[in-house]
Parts: C-alpha cells; sequence; structure tokens
C-alpha cells in the first residue's frame, strides 16, 4: 500500500519493548512519529536512538509519542539498548516495537528493494491526533536523521493547524511565518494579526509568529 500525506496511518497490533503495541489505541489523542531503523546493533541507528531518548522532554513538550521499529526481535532489541544507554548517555524510554515479522515494515512500505532487500530504510512518519499521517521523510541507510528537523517539522504542523500561517524556508521558534495566500479578507487580517504584516510581494506576507505559539 502507498501511504501519503492525508491517508490514515495503518493501524497494527505488534510486540513492542514495552509490550504489545495497537497503535491507534497506543497513541490516543496525542501525537506521534513511528520512526524506523535498518537493523539492532548498527552504528548510525545507535546514535539515532539515543539522540530521540535524549529529546524525551522536547517530544513531551510537542505532545508527541515516539515509536521506534527496526526488523529485529524485541529480545535483540532489549540488548541493544543496554548499549545504546552506554554509548549515548540516554535512558531509552520510549518503545521499539520487534518486526521480525515484517509486518509494519511492509505495511508502511519501509523496504525499498532497489536499496536493500531486507532491511528497511530510515523513515518517520508523523501522525496527527485524528490518526492522520501529516509528513514523511525517508533518508537510506547510510544517513542518519537529524532531530532538530524532526521537532522543526512538527512545529510548523502545529502552529499552521492553529493559524491561518505557513512557515517559510529555514523557518524555526519565534521566526516571522508567512500568511497563507487564501486569507484575503482585511478584517480577518486584522484581527488574526494585531501587529500587522508586511507584504513583500502581494503573494508573500510576513507576520510574527503568534506569541503563545512559541515554545521556549
Ligand atoms: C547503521 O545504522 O549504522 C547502518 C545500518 C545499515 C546500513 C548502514 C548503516
Amino acid at each position: 500500500m502507498s501511504l501519503h500525506i492525508g491517508s490514515i496511518a495503518p493501524d497494527f497490533e505488534q510486540e513492542s519493548t514495552h509490550g504489545p503495541i495497537k497503535l491507534h489505541d497506543w497513541l490516543g489523542s496525542s501525537w506521534g512519529i513511528l520512526f524506523s531503523h535498518p537493523k539492532d546493533f548498527t552504528p548510525v541507528c545507535t546514535t539515532e536512538l539515543g539522540r530521540a531518548a535524549n529529546l524525551k522532554s522536547e517530544f513531551g513538550k510537542r505532545n508527541v509519542k515516539m515509536l521506534a521499529v527496526s526488523v529485529d526481535d524485541v529480545d535483540s532489541h532489549k540488548r541493544w539498548i543496554g548499549d545504546i544507554e552506554e554509548t549515548q548517555n540516554a535512558k531509552l524510554e520510549y518503545p521499539i516495537l520487534g518486526d521480525s515479522d515484517r509486518k509494519i515494515a511492509k505495511l508502511y512500505d519501509m523496504i525499498h528493494p532497489e536499496a536493500n532487500d531486507t532491511l528497511t530504510v530510515r523513515s518517520v512518519f508523523f501522525i496527527d491526533p485524528n490518526k492522520k499521517i501529516r509528513a514523511i521523510i525517508t533518508y537510506p541507510a547510510s544517513t542518519g536523521r537529524n532531530f532538530a528537523e524532526i521537532l522543526r517539522v512538527i512545529d510548523s504542523l502545529q502552529l499552521t493547524d492553529q493559524h491561518k500561517v505557513a512557515t517559510p524556508v529555514d523557518w524555526k521558534q519565534g521566526d516571522d511565518v508567512v500568511i497563507v495566500p487564501a486569507l484575503q479578507d482585511p478584517e480577518e487580517l486584522a484581527k488574526r494579526f494585531p501587529d500587522g504584516f508586511r507584504a513583500v510581494k502581494p503573494y508573500l506576507r510576513l507576520t510574527k509568529q503568534p506569541k503563545e505559539s512559541i515554545k521556549s
């Protein structure tokens, strides 16, 4: 099945290092990121899982649950967690799904046969509280992901859900945002953006990030 932005994240039940997880029930009303790893006891994955663990409070602040998956089984994951905690100075408190049957890998199209027949690529699925996939990023096994970028995407999704804005190139917390082109009504513009905006072009209007949405 090919998954797109806007698709409902396929539900599943699978064993994890925290016991069985039924995705939709486990997410509840939270956001979630489901991120795949090619294999246990591999160097890049070890650093990624450690970084994710160390960013627990940042994900928590944004009401995002983290869920990792790797094609090995749960016993292997549990042994690997010891290495991750030792080498990355981290406490790994989120679950890792076992996937030796490749159920999740197949359901989420995480195996790219042109890259490797059996190992998953590095995918991240961003899932909102309605269980919709809101963004997908995919890297090859040789390229570790940037977890600051993952947080930045979540910030953009959550901000643009609440305000009629979009985030421009390289945007980060506190930077100016752009007003969506569809918003043209002068009264609504004045109400939504009381501090005004700067029209660089009629279609490129910049305004301050709404204060209450800034995460420190
Ligand atoms: C790694 O996580 O280091 C890795 C996994 C598979 C292929 C290459 C690197």
